[in-house]
């Protein structure tokens, strides 16, 4: 049984201009050690599954399809059960992390709670693993961080005690969402490192949610790629970069700056936009920016599997023939 199982995951919100369709019905596993990359352009719906997932959806938010961890329904589960679920098994590392955080509370208090609390520690233990944890997400001067309140660190020192915070109980499943989008490329390097070793370590499962295809490259075992809210391909993290078999795909890794392509100063940016999501249209939603889109794309195209794990939401028989096709 996968650690994560998460079928036809459907978000909707009402809105005063209508429904937005924000996820269209995904389906994935995650395995215990795993690390799936979930990447798409902005507004492709990669937050909202993750929310979607424990319950944090905003109040005009609808959900439908299920969510089994260790084979337990969580959607539909009281609060009370869901916050035990979550505090303990599985922590989320958000994007921006000063609202994240407690103003009213020191560092070290709030990471002491989350041990206290969750993992039955005494305070003094919780406190020397704090501080080793603060260590190790390369914060400079532990012992007084742990003394300070939010508001006196920058929003990078925030964003690594979020990411301490959410590696303190060692997770069965960890989701970060752009963990790491605030700090300066080094401490990136670092942190992404460290996330990767407790995965190793603990058989961590991480959902991680990013634009980098850089970190994706060096983190993820396997890839999700969203767009308009649905899957349009799922893959080996290698099989993924060297043989895409989406346009949508071949369009994002198009799109990653390249020393090659920097000097004659292209940027391959995939022309158009998102479909609407407030009006979703019915076939193929790539269609109208799709290089290769013909008349049977006005029909959707189903998630199909393609066998070694992989799949793709395409009309097309073989991407590279398309290519040599259209020059
Ligand atoms: N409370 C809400 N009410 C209405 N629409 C919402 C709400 N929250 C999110 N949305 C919409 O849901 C869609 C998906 O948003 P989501 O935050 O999942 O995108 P994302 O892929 O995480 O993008 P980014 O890369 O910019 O973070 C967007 O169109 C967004 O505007
Ligand atoms: S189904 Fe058609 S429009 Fe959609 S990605 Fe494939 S070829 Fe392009
Ligand atoms: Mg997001």
């Amino acid at each position: 049984m996968a650690l994560l199982e998460v079928r036809d995951l459907t978000v909707s919100f009402d809105t005063p201009d209508g429904v937005v369709h924000a996820v269209n019905g995904i389906s994935f596993d995650l395995d215990p050690g795993e690390t799936l990359g979930l990447v798409g352009e902005s507004g492709s719906g990669k937050t909202q599954t993750a929310l979607a997932l424990i319950g944090l959806l905003a109040e005009n938010g609808k959900v439908s399809g299920s969510v089994r961890f260790r084979g337990q329904e969580l959607l539909g589960m009281s609060t009370s059960e869901l916050s035990r679920v979550r505090g303990s098994k599985i922590s989320m590392i958000f994007q921006d992390p000063i609202s994240s955080l407690n103003p009213y509370m020191t560092i070290g208090d709030q990471l002491v709670e989350v041990l206290t609390h969750h993992r039955n520690l005494r305070r003094r233990e919780a406190r020397a693993r704090a501080e080793e944890m603060l260590h190790q997400v390369h914060l400079n001067d532990p012992g007084q961080r742990m003394r300070q309140y939010p508001h006196e660190l920058s929003g990078g020192m925030c964003q690594r005690v979020m990411i301490a915070m959410g590696l303190l109980c060692q997770p069965d499943l960890l989701i970060a969402d752009e963990p790491t989008t605030a700090l300066d490329v080094t401490v990136q390097s670092q942190i992404n490192t460290l996330m990767g070793e407790l995965s190793e370590q603990s058989s961590t499962a991480i959902l991680l949610i990013t634009h980098d295809l850089g970190v994706v490259a060096g983190l993820c075992h396997r890839v999700l790629v969203m767009y308009a809210g649905q899957e349009m391909e799922m893959a080996g993290v290698d099989d993924l970069f060297a043989d895409p078999r989406h346009p949508y795909t071949e369009g994002l890794l198009n799109s990653v700056p390249r020393l090659d392509r920097a000097r004659s100063g292209i940027l391959n940016a995939i022309p158009g936009n998102p479909p609407n999501l407030l009006d979703v249209p019915a076939g193929c939603p790539f269609s109208s920016r799709c290089r290769y889109a013909f008349d049977r794309c006005r029909e959707r195209p189903g998630f199909e599997a393609l066998g070694e794990g992989r799949f793709k939401r395409c009309h097309l028989d073989a991407l590279p023939a398309a290519r040599e096709e259209v020059g």
